[in-house]
């Protein structure tokens, strides 16, 4: 498979997210616009994509407008595209910096580098984070028993430029020949668990099952359950999480239950300017998400079907905060540390070598 964003002749690639699991269909991001529409319509999404989409969407824009009122215009309209995940400002402020003292007819070539760099690091840091969430993780299996993880939302391959956050770490357990099961939440109101991160568990032969949201508390509490991992969309300086909403509750049923939960981030997922959970902004999407449900048709055709009565108002949250001391702890491609306000503090900072 090649990574989730690719570059072929110098033209820039993506799937449509919003038509997986059941039609892989190929889009090209020609410009800025593109980027920009990719992100808010969701065909690309997960915290790190929307963070590379992001720098090569101000790489283009800087082809056709390379002054400072140029730059920050078009910073200013690809960070208004999601709200939550910090991953999009932590990567065109560092596009944005690479470029700033440049003669404005360096920058585009300066920018588009960047955001290959980006797309190159987020690998490494990714391959990184598996490594030390594996061998976090190995040791909590129990008997003959595969390992059983639980995990909410998509933070696989696909939400990254490759290999996933809290996937990589299934991925690095099943490389190292760790049996495995994962327990997918659903994810609803998009059902980036039902959709998305089964299927990429699918390609990689990886055993799973898709549970809905509410069952994971029983699971649980039935002893079938050995440890949760998800990805996250922002962490605040104190070690509270931002992550798809319905994460804060596994959290709590986790703790229920005397089970870690962990959270897989690169440190550009840290947001050090954030001093706790409830400043994290929570992105509030169409309440249709809710009031409708997308999927397969029986003659193969994609639709959406209306599930609530007519009138019935609906409230569409994306993502929910996780208090830190329910997190056992952050594992980061510099290791592991806890959601602590210290122990952030003193991580290397995203970019060092993972
Ligand atoms: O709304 P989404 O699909 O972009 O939300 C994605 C998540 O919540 C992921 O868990 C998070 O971005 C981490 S992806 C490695």
């Amino acid at each position: 498979m090649p990574r989730t964003i690719w570059l072929d002749d110098e033209r820039l690639f993506t799937w449509d997210q919003t038509r997986l699991p059941f039609e892989a269909i190929v889009i090209e991001l020609a410009g800025a616009a593109d980027c920009a529409h990719a992100i808010s319509s969701m065909q690309v999404r997960g915290a790190p994509l929307i963070g590379a989409v992001g720098a090569y969407g101000l790489a283009f824009a800087l082809r056709e407008d390379d002054s400072d009122a140029g730059l920050s215009a078009a910073r200013a309209t690809l960070l208004a595209t999601r709200p939550t995940a910090v991953n999009l400002r932590w990567a065109l402020d560092r596009v944005a910096v690479a470029v700033a003292e440049l003669p404005r007819d360096e920058r585009a070539a300066r920018a588009w580098r960047e955001a290959a760099a980006i797309c190159d690091e987020d690998v490494a840091c990714n391959l990184s984070i598996g490594r030390h969430a594996a061998a976090l993780l190995a040791p909590l299996r129990r008997g003959v028993d595969p390992l059983r993880i639980l995990t909410h939302c998509n933070a696989g391959r696909i939400a990254t430029v490759d290999h996933g956050t809290a996937l990589a770490a299934v991925e690095a357990l099943a490389d190292a020949g760790v049996p495995v099961h994962v327990w997918v939440d659903e994810t609803r109101p998009r059902n980036q668990g039902a959709g998305l991160t089964a299927w990429e568990l699918r390609e990689r032969s990886i055993a799973h099952t898709v549970i809905v949201d509410n069952a994971g508390g029983l699971l649980m509490r039935q002893g079938l359950v050995d440890a949760v991992i998800v990805g996250c969309d922002r962490v605040a300086a104190n070690g509270d999480v931002a992550n798809k909403v319905g994460t804060y509750l596994k959290a709590l049923a986790a703790r229920d239950n005397g089970l870690p939960f962990y959270v897989a981030c690169p440190v550009s997922t840290i947001d050090a300017q954030c001093r706790g959970g409830d400043a994290i902004a929570i992105e509030q999407r169409s309440p249709r998400e809710v009031t409708h449900v997308g999927g397969r048709a029986p003659d193969g055709s994609l639709v959406e079907v209306q599930i609530t009565p007519d009138g019935s108002p609906a409230l569409n949250p994306a993502f929910d905060i996780t208090p830190a001391r329910l997190v056992t702890a952050l594992i980061t491609e510099h290791g592991s540390v806890a959601a602590s306000l210290d122990a952030i503090r003193g991580l290397r900072p995203a970019g060092a070598p993972a």
